[in-house]
């Protein structure tokens, strides 16, 4: 779709943005530029000029992030806080039950792939999405799930303690005797290039089978192939007679991650395998879910890359708890990062607000109207979730400032529509999330009188050459 109209498109472009870097607070950052662009209506149609009221925005801007320096709280990044941040900010997408059983899968899922000093890779954690039974049956697998099972009837469905081979070695006869018919000429050379291209995977099945006999000799290890090329249902026959659980057609990515997270590197030939190239997993199975079948490489050496399982019990549910998961991921992933969090319930914003109105008088001359008019659009957060919470605005809003006049830092309990203390909830916001959204609601905000005014002054000087 396109946006024509250009205020749609910046706010769009800016709630974009704020997605982009953030992962949070599109909502609020729209909201609070047309609550700037109305605040700041009043004082220029009392004659103010934009350009004073975006300089007085700017001033603000400024002491706002300063305040939010000072507001921010150390962050621990203990299990337990990141829950709370994770809940937090799947609570706003999903309903309650769900969010609970996603919390944990959320964080342990960044805590798994995090590596002190190093940035957290939220591409390390795939989604896999099942369409199946409940919503609340989402789960975290530390390793990986693969959306096929191994196509043998006899192979093993389970394998513990297990040596992973991975392959990109063909195990199948390549058939190039349908394709490539002037490699023979007569029925029987043709036989013998089937029987020849047979024995040559022959030979490569016997030579794996040989390795594996080794590897796992005088032991109970398992032995695991995944293989990115083929296997034919001959190899698959022999492979499966052998004890070896196989599969074929791996996706690439699946072969990367594979490698990550149990070790090992993948081969392109069967040719001097020697045990170092294997990787390890504690448990593969294979899972069948109606018509699907699935294989979980799960315990594995050194999970860097984990997956999680999305079920749903339709199409419609599996995006909104996709979405919600990308959401809370980022969340957790910004908290470790940032190391510091902001008492969410619109608790910041009140605070914010008492303390731009202090600030404002030592703002001098008219740019202390913009000052203002950015402190009190501050407010459409708290008035907003007391209205969605369908509670009466002014009581709330009254009721918040009072508690802060009274040196209590209460956000709004959307239950009740009463005040509550965010830090003791652990209601939790992203910082980044608020840095950001300072400063772009009041950049966009301030382009649009700029250009506002530009255009009124075009018209009006169009009108007096016209009246020449
Ligand atoms: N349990 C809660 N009680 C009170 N306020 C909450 C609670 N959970 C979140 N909030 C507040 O809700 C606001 C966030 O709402 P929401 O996530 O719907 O919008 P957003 O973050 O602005 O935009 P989006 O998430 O759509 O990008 C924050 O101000 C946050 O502090
Ligand atoms: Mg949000």
């Amino acid at each position: 779709m396109q946006i024509q109209n250009p205020t749609a498109a910046m706010i769009a472009r800016a709630a974009t943005a704020q997605d982009e870097v953030t992962g949070d607070g599109t909502t609020s950052n729209v909201l609070l530029i047309a609550e700037l662009l109305k605040q700041a209506e009043r004082f220029v149609a009392e004659g103010l000029h934009p350009r004073v009221i975006t300089e007085g925005f700017d001033i603000a801007k400024k002491e706002a992030l300063s305040f939010l320096e000072s507001y921010k709280v150390k962050s621990d990044v203990d299990r337990e806080t990141l829950l709370n941040v994770a809940r937090t900010s799947l609570r706003t997408k999903v309903r309650e039950e769900v969010a609970d059983a996603l919390q944990e899968a959320i964080v342990d899922a960044v805590l798994c792939i995090h590596k002190e000093g190093k940035p957290i890779d939220l591409h390390m954690v795939e989604i896999m999405k099942m369409q199946h039974k409940n919503d609340t049956d989402t789960k975290l697998v530390r390793g990986l799930v693969m959306d096929h099972g191994a196509r043998h009837p006899d192979m093993p469905k389970r394998v513990e303690d297990a040596f992973v081979l991975t392959l990109n070695v063909s195990l199948e006869y390549e058939k190039s005797e349908i394709n490539s018919g002037f490699f023979y000429s007569s029925a029987e050379q043709r036989e013998k290039l089937v029987e020849s291209e047979r024995r040559f995977v022959d030979q490569k099945l016997a030579k794996v089978v040989e390795f594996k006999k080794k590897v796992c000799e005088g032991s109970k290890k398992g032995f695991v192939i995944i293989n990115q090329k083929g296997i034919d249902p001959l190899s698959l026959d022999v492979l499966a007679k052998n004890g070896i659980m196989a599969l074929r057609r791996a996706k690439r990515r699946n072969m990367e991650r594979l490698q990550l997270c149990c070790g090992g590197t993948a081969q392109n030939s069967v040719d001097d395998l020697t045990p170092d190239v294997l990787g390890y997993a504690g448990l593969v199975y294979e899972h069948v879910l109606g018509e699907e079948k699935f294989t979980f490489v799960e315990d594995v050496k050194n999970p860097q890359s984990v997956t999680i399982l999305i079920t749903g019990p339709n199409a419609h549910t599996i995006v909104q708890i996709n979405d919600a998961i990308r959401d809370g991921l980022r969340a957790v992933k910004n908290t470790i990062e940032d190391g510091f969090l902001v008492p969410g319930a619109a608790a910041f914003q009140v605070a914010l607000h008492r303390h731009l109105l202090k600030f404002k008088d030592s703002v001098k001359g008219r740019p202390k109207m913009g000052v203002q008019a950015f402190a009190d659009a501050m407010l459409i957060i708290p008035k907003v979730l007391a209205q969605n919470g369908g509670f009466d605005v002014q009581d709330v809003i009254v009721a918040l400032q009072e508690e802060h006049a009274a040196g209590h830092n209460v956000g709004i309990d959307l239950a009740t529509g009463e005040t509550l203390d965010p830090v003791a909830e652990g209601i939790w916001d992203n910082y980044r999330v608020h840095r950001h959204m300072l400063h772009s609601c009041a950049v966009i905000a301030s382009n649009f009188l700029l250009v506002d005014e530009m255009m009124r002054a075009g018209r009006s000087s169009l009108r007096q050459s016209n009246a020449e």
